[in-house]
C-alpha cells in the first residue's frame, strides 16, 4: 500500500485480488451455511445488497486501484461478482428442492376433502326409462332390433316397395358394400342404418304369435340436417298391439293414456289422416304444445296395421286386427321439460345436462 499526494489510499493490486479472493471463499460459505429462507436472505443483504453489500464495497474499492492496474482489478471484480451470485443462486435452489420434498412426504389429515361430483343418467336415457314404466303399466313389454338393418326388416316386410321415395339411397344410410372396399363377397340384401323402429315390429311378429304388445325404444338413422326438431340420429318409441278386435279407439285411448302420463294431464292428442305403407288407415299423432293455446307439435305417425303386413309374417288378417305407433323420443323430452331444441341433447353441455 502506498499513499497518492492528497493522502487518498491507494490500494495495490495484489491487495485487491486477495480481498477479492477472500470474499468469494466467505460468501461461499456464508451461503452455504443458510438453513433457512431468512438465514439465506440475511446472507444476502450481507454479500449482495445493493447498497452496503460487500460486493458493492468491493466496487467501490476498484476506485482506489492504481489507474494501470484497474483494467486487471476490474475483469477479477466481474469474475467476482459472477462467482458470489451463482453461490447465491445454488444456495437458494437447494433451500427450495428441500422444501418441496418435505412436502411430498406432508400429509395432513385434518384438510377437508375435495367433494365427489355426482353423474346423471342422460336426459333421454330417462325418458326411455320413463316411458317403458309407463307403458309397462299398460301391460307393454319391451322388445329390442338391431340398429344395422337389412332391406326386409326396414322396408318390404313393411310394405314399403322398392321404388317408395324412403328408399332413396340419399334418405338412409347405407353401408358400405364388401364390393366397395375392393373384395368379391355378395350381401344377400345390402345393410342400412335402420331409419324406423317399425323394423322391430316385424321381428317380434316373425317370432311371436298373437297377442302381441310390445313397445321397442331405441336409435333410428336419417340424413336430415340438424335444427330445433331434427337430429340425423334420433330416438323412437315403436308400440304395436295385435290381437282380436283391436281397433283405432284403443290406439287413441292408449296414446292419450301415455301422453297423459308422460306429459301431464293437460296435453291434447290430435290424429290427422296421413299415409304410411304399413298402416290403415295411417294417421299422424299431434300434441298441445305447452304454452301456446291452439298450437300443436307432430309426435311422430300411428296406424292400423295393414293386411299386407300381417300377412308377410304369418298372421291372418281375418282373425286379428292391430295398431301400431312411433314417436320421436328427443321430442317427448324436449316438451316435457320446455327445451325448444333437440340439438341441446348431443352437445354434452355438462351445465345442460345437470339440470335433470
Ligand atoms: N315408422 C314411422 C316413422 O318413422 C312411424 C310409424 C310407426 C307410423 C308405426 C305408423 C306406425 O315415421
Amino acid at each position: 500500500m502506498s499513499s497518492s499526494f492528497f493522502g487518498t489510499l491507494v490500494v495495490a493490486l495484489n491487495d485487491y485480488l486477495t480481498q477479492l479472493d477472500d470474499l468469494v471463499q466467505q460468501a461461499r460459505c456464508a451461503f452455504a451455511e443458510a438453513h433457512t429462507a431468512e438465514q439465506l436472505e440475511a446472507a444476502r443483504i450481507e454479500y449482495l445488497g445493493a447498497k452496503n453489500g460487500r460486493l458493492k464495497v468491493a466496487q467501490k474499492g476498484l476506485g482506489s486501484v492504481d489507474k494501470a492496474d484497474k483494467p486487471a482489478a476490474g475483469k477479477q471484480f466481474n469474475e467476482t461478482k459472477v462467482a458470489v451470485e451463482a453461490a447465491f443462486e445454488e444456495a437458494k435452489s437447494g433451500l427450495a428442492g428441500e422444501a418441496a420434498s418435505a412436502d411430498d412426504g406432508a400429509f395432513d389429515p385434518t384438510e377437508p376433502g375435495s367433494r365427489l361430483v355426482r353423474g346423471r343418467l342422460h336426459p333421454i336415457t330417462q325418458t326411455i326409462a320413463d316411458l317403458k314404466d309407463i307403458m309397462g303399466r299398460l301391460g307393454f313389454s319391451v322388445a329390442e332390433g338391431p340398429e344395422i338393418e337389412d332391406e326386409w326388416h326396414n322396408f318390404e316386410a313393411l310394405n314399403i316397395s322398392e321404388s317408395h321415395p324412403a328408399r332413396d339411397p340419399l334418405e338412409n344410410f347405407y353401408l358400405a358394400t364388401a364390393e366397395a372396399n375392393g373384395a368379391a363377397v355378395e350381401h344377400e340384401s345390402p345393410l342400412l342404418l335402420r331409419s324406423q323402429t317399425s323394423t322391430v315390429q316385424i321381428r317380434v311378429m316373425e317370432q311371436t304369435q298373437p297377442p302381441v304388445r310390445i313397445i321397442s325404444l331405441g336409435r333410428v338413422y336419417r340424413p336430415d340436417t340438424a335444427d330445433p326438431t331434427h337430429y340425423p340420429m334420433f330416438h323412437q318409441v315403436e308400440g304395436l298391439m295385435v290381437d282380436r278386435d283391436v281397433s283405432m279407439a284403443d290406439l287413441k285411448s292408449v296414446l292419450r293414456l301415455f301422453a297423459r302420463s308422460y306429459l301431464g294431464e293437460d296435453v291434447h292428442v290430435r290424429f290427422r289422416p296421413s299415409f304410411f305403407p304399413f298402416t290403415e288407415p295411417s294417421v299422424e299423432v299431434d300434441m298441445s304444445r305447452h304454452d301456446a293455446d291452439g298450437e300443436w307439435i307432430e309426435f311422430g305417425g300411428a296406424g292400423m296395421v295393414d293386411p299386407h303386413v300381417l300377412r308377410s309374417v304369418g298372421y291372418d288378417p281375418e282373425e286379428f286386427t292391430g295398431f301400431a305407433f312411433g314417436l320421436g323420443v328427443e321430442r317427448l323430452c324436449a316438451r316435457r321439460h320446455r327445451i325448444n331444441d333437440i340439438r341441446e341433447f348431443y352437445k354434452n353441455d355438462i351445465r345442460f345436462l345437470h339440470q335433470f
